[in-house]
């Protein structure tokens, strides 16, 4: 067993700022960063729009970054967390600078300001179109050098320790977290880390359908963690939908092209070259994203076409390699000249809006659990999220929950907390069931509960994924513990909550419609 001050479950932007601020404050606490893949592994790493920050105080305004964050939400914001949030941007990118991140400037030397759908001004900070990549760069860079934090990579949280696990009796209300069970994955062995506190910063849920912008880290398993803990989960209905993933026949993790390729003039085409976007919503192609995706959707029903196209052929192409140098290079590979070609894009779950209910400090609904980064709900982003105002939310709460931290320090209740029992169980032959059950979740995701959902899918949604979890239950039951299985286990958890939230949403709102439901 390993006993830390702070356990961090998740080594992205989330986690690692949270950790590098308390290690800076408090040399003499121990933060423990456990993440299963590599240490940069991450949806972070491939952000690339940008940072959306208020500073260009003449054409814009906190009121308006405000603005366009309530009307993407679609009514559905927390009107003081937006403020806050907002408000606070400028600072906390500023540290972000002082970490060493770099971000584009112009000829005057300020920061370069890009502009994406829903955005009423140019206010997105970006480096190229890797901003992502950048700020995971910075602050791991920024964390090496700081001796008190301890991060351990192809470690696996499998499960929270509350007093459920241990199985003592307490009112719902008092539960507490007291750390986790942790997978070695190297050397195949489960151990226990005590925390006085613990964060989930574990990221979206982008990989539980089968066409995702997301890698295949993004199983929800945080969110997945604290359900069964029994934290409050919320809007988990309101996946967002990104309108231009690179189209390909097969599938999976798709390469983003940048709603900031939007802000730059580019034009969405159905398959008989016609520009339709204008049809739909006065910004035309810079409208929030919920309404580019289901007009995507709308035009693909109609054509029956498998994608739609994005043109940057008027564009100026030198300025274009210079903003977009990456997505320039992998549509080159692609055998995509995007100065003659247009971009085949299709719609890709990206983000999701809801996940752990948390408090402005990140407080989640059990004692010493906190939630920071994709896998929380503040209230920010209400039925939709306003582009690249993911990593800022990040860079707020991260700060939010650093001061709460500050302001006390708790040490945790001394209970007994019994090793991991896997007797009885057994290294398992059916990778082919966890296999096969992985790829009907995600087609059955794709197919019931994508863009635009209906009553019937949904519902029959519900029964396959009743018979699809029973199945894997009983294996995670008698199966020695492994990553795919405990992923699997987590993905069906979010599909779950996915599908009963959206059952359970009876007005329609920013990336939820459902034609059954009359408003
Ligand atoms: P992540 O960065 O996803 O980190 C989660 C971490 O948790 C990972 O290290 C993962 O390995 C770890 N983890 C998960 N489960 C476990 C487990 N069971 N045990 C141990 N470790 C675990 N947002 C913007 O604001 N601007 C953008 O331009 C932008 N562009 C994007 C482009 C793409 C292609 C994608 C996919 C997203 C983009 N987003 C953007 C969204 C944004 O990148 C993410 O919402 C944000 O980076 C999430 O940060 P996070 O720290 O919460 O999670
Ligand atoms: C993008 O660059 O289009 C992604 C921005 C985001 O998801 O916030």
């Amino acid at each position: 067993m390993i006993e830390t001050n702070h356990l961090v479950i998740g080594s992205g932007v989330a986690g690692l700022t949270y950790a590098v601020k308390m290690a800076e404050k408090f040399p003499n606490r121990t933060i423990t960063i456990v993440t299963k893949g590599d240490e940069d592994e991450s949806n972070t790493k491939y952000a690339q729009g940008g940072v959306a920050v208020v500073l260009d105080s003449e054409e814009d305004s906190f009121q308006k970054h405000i603005q366009d964050t309530l009307i993407a939400g679609d009514g559905l914001c927390d009107l003081s967390v937006v403020e806050m949030v907002v408000k606070e941007g400028p600072k906390r990118l500023q540290e972000l600078v002082l970490w060493g991140a770099n971000f584009d400037v112009n000829d005057k030397g300020e920061f370069a300001l890009g502009k994406e759908g829903g955005h009423s001004e140019y206010r997105v900070i970006h480096h190229k179109d890797i901003t992502g990549y950048e700020v995971e760069r910075a602050l791991l860079a920024r964390l090496h050098q700081l001796p008190n934090i301890q991060l351990l990579t192809h470690h696996f949280a499998i499960d929270l320790i509350t007093e459920h696990q241990l199985q003592i009796s307490q009112n719902e209300d008092q539960i507490s977290c007291y750390g986790a069970y942790l997978f070695n994955d190297k050397t195949k062995s489960i151990f226990t880390i005590k925390a006085d506190t613990t964060l989930l910063a574990s990221g979206g849920i982008g990989y539980v359908y089968g066409h995702t912008t997301n890698p295949v880290i993004a199983t929800g398993d945080g969110i997945a963690m604290a359900y069964r803990a029994k934290a409050q989960i919320k809007d988990m209905e309101f996946v967002q939908f990104h309108p231009t993933a690179l189209y390909t026949s097969e599938g999976g993790s798709s390469f983003l092209i940048s709603e900031a390729v939007r802000g730059f003039g580019a034009y969405l085409r159905n398959t008989n070259g016609y520009r339709f976007m204008p049809d739909y919503d006065d910004r035309a192609e810079l409208a929030s994203r919920d309404i580019v995706s289901q007009s995507i959707d709308s035009e693909l029903k109609k054509s029956g076409a498998s994608h739609v196209y994005l043109d940057c052929t008027h564009l100026d192409i030198e300025a274009f390699k210079s903003h977009f140098p990456n997505i320039y290079e992998t549509c080159k590979n692609s055998h995509i000249d995007i100065a003659k070609d247009w971009i085949p894009v299709v719609p890709a779950s990206h983000y999701l809006c809801g996940g752990i209910v948390v408090d402005k400090n990140g407080k989640t609904s059990i004692n010493n659990l906190f939630a920071c980064g994709e896998c929380s709900r503040t209230g920010l982003h209400g039925a939709n999220r306003l582009a690249s105002n993911s990593l800022l939310e990040a860079l707020v709460y991260a700060h939010n929950i650093f001061l709460y931290h500050s302001s006390f320090q708790k040490k945790s209740k001394n209970v007994l907390i019994p090793n991991w029992n896997d007797s009885g169980t057994v290294t398992t032959k059916e990778n082919i069931v966890i296999k096969h059950n992985l790829k009907e979740l995600q087609a059955l995701m794709q197919d019931y509960v994508g863009i635009v959902r209906n009553n019937d899918r949904l519902t029959k949604a519900i029964t396959r994924l009743d018979l699809i979890y029973a199945e894997i239950q009983e294996l995670y039951r008698i199966s020695k513990i492994n990553i795919a299985i405990c992923e699997l286990r987590n993905m069906i958890n979010v599909a779950h909550l996915i599908i009963s939230q959206s059952l359970e949403r009876k007005e329609n709102k920013g990336g939820y419609f459902n034609v059954d439901n009359k408003v």
